[in-house]
């Protein structure tokens, strides 16, 4: 039998998720978003599973994740939102893959590379709302649109949508919503007034399409939840929707000793025992992504019953003081899985280490295989 260690990514789940968020947002297309190797499960098998739930749209951050994407194979549409100057404009162009584009400066360079290849280039235009993160300033429409206007008379782009992104998505009663909507909006009427037809508007994120239906418009783009994870805030739990969650992380012991009481454990003797007792040692340190900050806190599932870890995580191993649990070296353990199940929630790992759960699965590192479950 090979060892345990890994996550483990039910790809079933990752279908699933999917067709639950097209059901809450039924008049909508659904991007699955898969940026961030698609929040660390695995871009090409996850993107794959989230085309067969229904997926007709995969969103990427950066070019070179969209280009992946479409050199793996897929052939349906794909937006990518963060390029920078002098990126791989030309290869998504000529690869069919929409740009977003929230500034003069990635405008031209969209503009150059369509140009150079002769093929025509889909924008998004991302507009900021209210985020004050990516997107342009409503104040700098008008040029950014006559530029466009240009360039699509000379048949190098073709504008098919206006969008943005919430700044507090997971409080669904903040006013903000209301007024990032309504600049959104007035930015669609806009661009629209300057000639562009047949837009398409989206904005929502995992939280927006769970909690929050007049955001839906055309397009959701949901992330977190696609991995049956819940985006926080006063969003809820996952499983409240019917997501669940599709990474597993386990390991096996790689060690299982009796040490006495008053025994320091783990770097700086942050944890001592109490009595005699067992100590299991876990092969997972921070140099895969176990937070270091969880030390003494970050559940462990060892037969059955949940442990938190002992002392300090370090770069590839911890430690849990299991007490007299009938436990043996090469026994499992589980970080977090399907609190449905009785494992630990990601979620618990999120409040254990001062964070969400979207950083504790996107930081998992590339020395934890990735297995994947219920592939078809
Ligand atoms: C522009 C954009 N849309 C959608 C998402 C998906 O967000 P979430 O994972 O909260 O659903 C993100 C993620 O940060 C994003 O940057």
């Amino acid at each position: 039998m090979s060892n345990l260690r890994g996550a483990y990514v039910d790809l079933a789940a990752i279908r699933d998720n999917v067709k639950v968020l097209q059901n809450l947002a039924k008049n909508s297309e659904v991007m699955a978003v898969v940026k961030a190797d698609a929040y660390g499960h695995g871009l090409i098998p996850v993107a794959k599973a989230a085309r067969q739930g229904g997926a007709t749209w995969l969103g990427t951050a950066l070019l070179e994740e969209a280009i992946s994407l479409r050199n793996s194979g897929d052939s349906g549409r794909i937006l990518t939102w963060l390029g920078s100057p002098n990126d791989k404009w030309q290869e998504c162009i000529d690869l069919g893959i929409d740009v977003s584009v929230s500034s003069i400066e990635i405008a031209s360079e969209v503009i150059k590379a369509a140009k150079k290849i002769g093929k025509k280039a889909k924008i998004h235009i991302k507009v900021d709302t209210g985020l004050g993160r990516n997107g342009v300033m409503p104040n700098d429409l008008a040029d950014l649109t006559s530029l466009l206007e240009e360039a699509t008379a000379n048949g190098l782009v073709e504008v098919v949508a206006v969008w943005t992104h919430f700044a507090l998505a997971d409080a669904p009663s903040s006013p903000t919503i209301a007024k990032q909507l309504e600049v959104l909006d007035a930015s669609f009427k806009f661009v629209e007034s300057r000639g562009f037809k047949n837009l398409m508007k989206h904005a929502a994120n995992s939280a927006a399409t769970l909690t929050s239906p007049h955001t839906h418009f055309d397009l959701v783009r949901p992330g977190i939840a696609v991995y049956g994870i819940t985006p926080g805030g006063e969003v809820g739990k996952a499983s409240e929707y019917g997501l669940r969650p599709a990474m597993t992380l386990k390991a096996q012991a790689a060690l299982v000793k009796d040490v006495p009481a008053g025994h320091g454990i783990s770097y700086g003797a942050e944890y001592v025992t109490k009595q005699n007792t067992k100590i299991a040692l876990i092969p997972l340190g921070y140099a895969d992504g176990i937070p270091r900050i969880a030390g003494n806190k970050g559940p462990v599932l060892a037969n059955g019953k949940k442990f938190s870890v002992a002392g300090r995580v370090c770069m590839d191993q911890f430690v849990i003081d299991i007490g007299d649990l009938d436990f043996s070296t090469g026994d499992e353990v589980i970080l977090f899985g399907d609190p449905a199940q009785n494992e630990p929630d990601v979620e618990e790992w999120a409040k254990a280490s001062q964070s969400i759960g979207y950083e504790i699965v996107t930081r998992l590192g590339s020395r934890v295989p990735r297995i994947y479950l219920n592939e078809i």
